[in-house]
């Protein structure tokens, strides 16, 4: 009966819409949103700005899309960028600060992906030296992916911002999970918008949507990424379909994500009973990291696993991961407790 399960953590992503996200789609009202005139686009957008207390939003079809448009937009070529070594716009985007921006990065060592105010201030380079890139834009994320899903203090980037502020330095937040931060904390979504010069959010990931992400900033910056976004072949038509589930998330799925954190940190519960497993990093929100020991190589722990029909992914060498989402129940829970407490190495 239990082996009819298959259990999918390897992301957040990979959730599957509900019926009634669904259904707010098949409903949609659409239009051409290269014109300008799909109305439930134009919803989407204005929500999620006013949501954040920003000036205007630009809906896209990826994170990494509204994460490269905010880093083309802040940067002009030859340019520099702070982040994290651990954070996605580097490891993740196909080198896309290089290919679409023209510019470099400067990679700094924060705690599992979240830097300091004393850090940045550190990485600037004087600007009146010629043989330096001008650095232009600091990026941060929240929640922290390769971080095992950690959240940032908001007091750390309060300063962050006022180092921002003091040299000259746009201010990005990659926040493809951050509706997984704010469900945690006090913080709420306008500190982030008063704080941030831009701010990608992603509906495909804890929200359930099939696609979609969005990118809020001041007007200046929209429109610069509107006209990015068109040559990068990201224009999009009837696109008020997606849009719609994207409405239907904010207003309904934001509060369910604190179920995802608790089955991580159920399973964090259940994966520490096990001799094999090193090292969990804190559970915070809804991925779990684990650290397997020299001997036990994560693609070999990721094979058995998926033989029983549970997958997973690995983040390097001995180190795996499990994301819970909207489509992960607790029957899944029951089946993924049964897998993990017959295994034995
Ligand atoms: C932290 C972070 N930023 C950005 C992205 C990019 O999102 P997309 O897959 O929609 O391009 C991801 C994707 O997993 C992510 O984890």
């Amino acid at each position: 009966m239990m082996e009819q399960f298959k259990i999918d953590l390897r992301s957040d992503t990979v959730s599957k819409p509900t019926r009634e996200m669904l259904e707010a789609m098949m409903s949609a009202e659409v239009g051409d949103d290269v014109f300008g005139d799909d109305p439930t686009v134009i919803l989407l957008e204005s929500k999620a700005a006013a949501m954040f207390g920003m000036e205007a939003a630009l809906f896209c079809p990826s994170g990494t899309m509204t994460n490269q448009l905010a880093i083309r937009s802040h940067c002009a070529p030859g340019s520099e960028v702070i982040c994290d070594q651990l954070s996605h716009i580097y490891l993740y985007e196909g080198g896309g600060i290089a290919l679409n921006a023209f510019s470099s990065v400067r990679l700094l060592n924060g705690d599992r992906g979240r830097l300091t105010a004393q850090q940045v201030e550190n990485a600037i380079n004087n600007p009146n030296d010629v043989h330096q890139p001008l650095t232009r834009l600091v990026s941060l994320e929240n929640t922290v992916n390769k971080g095992g899903g950690c959240i940032y203090d908001f007091n750390e980037i309060v300063k962050i911002k006022e180092v921002c502020k003091k040299n000259n330095l746009k201010l990005h937040l990659d926040g493809a999970r951050l509706f997984n931060a704010l469900v945690e904390t006090a913080v709420t979504p306008v500190k982030y918008g008063e704080t941030f010069d831009s701010i990608s959010i992603c509906l495909s990931k804890g929200l359930g949507c099939p696609v979609g992400s969005l990118l809020i900033g001041d007007k200046d910056l929209i429109s610069k990424s509107r006209r990015f976004r068109k040559v990068m072949g990201g224009g999009w038509r009837q696109a008020g379909y997606l849009a719609a589930a994207g409405i239907y998330a904010l207003d309904n799925n934001i509060e369910r994500l604190k179920d995802d954190h608790i089955r991580a940190k159920a399973i964090g519960k259940m994966l520490e009973e096990k001799s094999f497993i090193k090292h969990i990093y804190p559970i915070e929100t809804n991925i779990v990291i684990a650290e397997l020991p020299e001997n036990f190589p994560a693609a070999d722990f990721v094979k058995l696993l998926a033989d029983k029909n549970v997958l997973c992914v690995s983040m390097g060498k001995h180190l795996i991961r499990f994301v819970t989402h909207i489509s992960f129940t607790q029957n899944d829970l029951d089946y993924f407790e049964h897998v993990i407490k017959a295994i034995e190495v």
